[in-house]
């Protein structure tokens, strides 16, 4: 169990007032209205996905250069990450830090989250607030947490509750002992897939082909691999889709942008010449005249959704929960239906995965945080706003025992303990 360096009457004032804003702004973004019409542009972009830098999305997002501008100057320059910074597995959380989006110590509070993710990115309020709430109640103190941290505080200690394994390049915590450094043999196999510099783009059809050989690298060398149902299934496909939907720069002439090897290599926090490429842990950098998504464009929850289907198009098991068992290359399937009492067969789940998975973080809360009901209130809230927007059919009681067959679930690093609130920057 926890205990809280909060007051009890800090804490309620702070879990009370949150849900008003930003469940505007969620009501704002996921009527069931905006989530057909997230659907509907994601299936008519996908008749012909962006294919290289020449190509242009049948519809294209609008652009607007004066609100899409990310500054990298003045109070908004890059500074690189002291001794006493937190810095951990994201890095566009550790690229907001870096440039003063974020307190550049690396803690902060929901609000903040949300706000710099929106400002840096133009990432949707209403998945900003899931990803935020879930970082703050599972891995940090209810209303702040670290984007890094030592074992058990921040998300650097969170494996299996947060972080997760089958990362694009960080490497699995039970194959390397480290689930915060880039493996450089996992970026030189993407670095790869665009040989050609001028025309590079690494969009979701060049991330589907490597999160598909992702996921066979986990089985066959990570012998406690898990694709769990909130951390692999939701988590770790955000970690591929934000590579192109966050990370790729917009402009006029390409409004759904083109990520090229430079502007990955910034992000990444890689230098170097080609032959010669070097990461350096937490110096991730927001590339000067880099032009975020418009607002208008916002990557929410639903719109996530169908990333989630189309990379699913190449890389199917995705849409299920499974493990390793100790040894590589076992992978096996956990039946859905015993994992939800028989409330989503396989076919309900590749209809909604994130329903799914967000159903079953929403009832696997309790067990895996110790938290009582009324500290997992805010979290559960946001949680149902979600399911609520995308429609979902709930999951009555989930069987936890079904994953005991995962050793690597064994070891997880949550739940977390808190850190000094004077931690907080403004
Ligand atoms: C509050 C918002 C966010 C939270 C809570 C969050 C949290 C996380 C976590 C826990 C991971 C580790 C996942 C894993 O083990 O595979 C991760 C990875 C990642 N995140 Fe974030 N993140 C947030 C926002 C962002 C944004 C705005 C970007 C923009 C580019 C981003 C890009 C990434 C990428 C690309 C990875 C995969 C890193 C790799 O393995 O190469 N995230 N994030
Ligand atoms: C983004 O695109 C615009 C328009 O082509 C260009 O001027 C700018 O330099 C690009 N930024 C990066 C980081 O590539």
């Amino acid at each position: 169990m926890k205990t809280f360096a909060l007051s009890a009457a800090l804490l309620a004032s702070q879990v009370a007032a949150f849900p008003k804003m930003d469940m505007r702004a969620m009501e704002a973004l996921m009527t069931p209205e905006t989530m057909k019409l997230a659907r509907e542009i994601h299936q008519r972009r996908d008749v012909a996905p962006p294919q290289g830098a020449g190509a242009m999305p049948l519809v294209p997002p609008p652009f607007d250069a004066a609100s899409q501008y990310v500054s990298t100057s003045g109070q908004y320059a890059f500074v690189a990450p002291g001794p006493t910074d937190a810095r951990g597995p994201c890095p566009g959380l550790n690229a907001l830090a870096n440039h003063g989006y974020l307190p550049h110590n690396g803690v902060a509070t929901i609000e903040q989250f949300v706000t710099a993710t929106s400002q840096g990115f133009g990432m949707g309020a209403d998945l900003a607030t899931v990803l935020a709430v879930y970082g703050a109640v599972v891995d940090g103190s209810l209303t702040f947490w670290s984007i890094g941290g030592s074992p058990h505080v921040g998300i650097s200690g969170s494996h299996g509750n947060y972080e997760t394994d089958g990362s694009p390049l960080k490497g699995d915590l039970f194959q390397y002992g480290s689930n915060v450094n880039l493996q450089m043999s996992q970026f030189e196999e993407l670095y790869a897939m665009q040989p050609n510099a001028a025309t590079a783009n690494y969009n979701l059809d060049v991330l589907r082909q490597f999160r598909h050989s992702r996921f066979d690298e986990s089985i066959q060398k990570n012998p406690d691999y898990v694709f769990g149902p909130f951390t692999g299934m939701a988590v770790s496909q955000a970690a591929h889709t934000f590579i192109y939907r966050f990370m790729a720069n917009k402009s006029a002439e390409y409004p759904e942008g083109i990520l090229n090897k430079e502007t990955l290599k910034s992000f990444m926090s890689i230098t170097g010449p080609e032959n010669n490429l070097k990461w350096t842990f937490g110096h991730e950098r927001f590339p000067d005249n880099f032009y975020r998504r418009n607002d208008a464009d916002a990557y929410t929850v639903p719109y996530f959704e169908t990333d989630i289907l189309y990379l699913a198009e190449v890389e199917p098991r995705i849409l299920g929960v499974g493990c390793n068992k100790g040894a590589v290359n076992t992978y096996s399937v956990i039946d859905p239906a015993i994992l939800t009492n028989g409330a989503y067969d396989a076919d309900q789940i590749a209809a909604s995965p994130l329903c799914f998975a967000l159903e079953f973080a929403t009832l696997e809360l309790p067990g895996l945080t110790g938290l009582t009901s009324t500290l997992l209130a805010p979290l559960v809230d946001v949680l149902n706003q979600a399911t609520t927007a995308l429609n979902c059919k709930s999951i009555p009681a989930i069987n936890n025992d079904a994953l005991a067959v995962c050793p690597g679930l064994t070891v997880y690093g949550g739940p977390t303990a808190p850190v000094a609130s004077g931690a907080i920057q403004s």
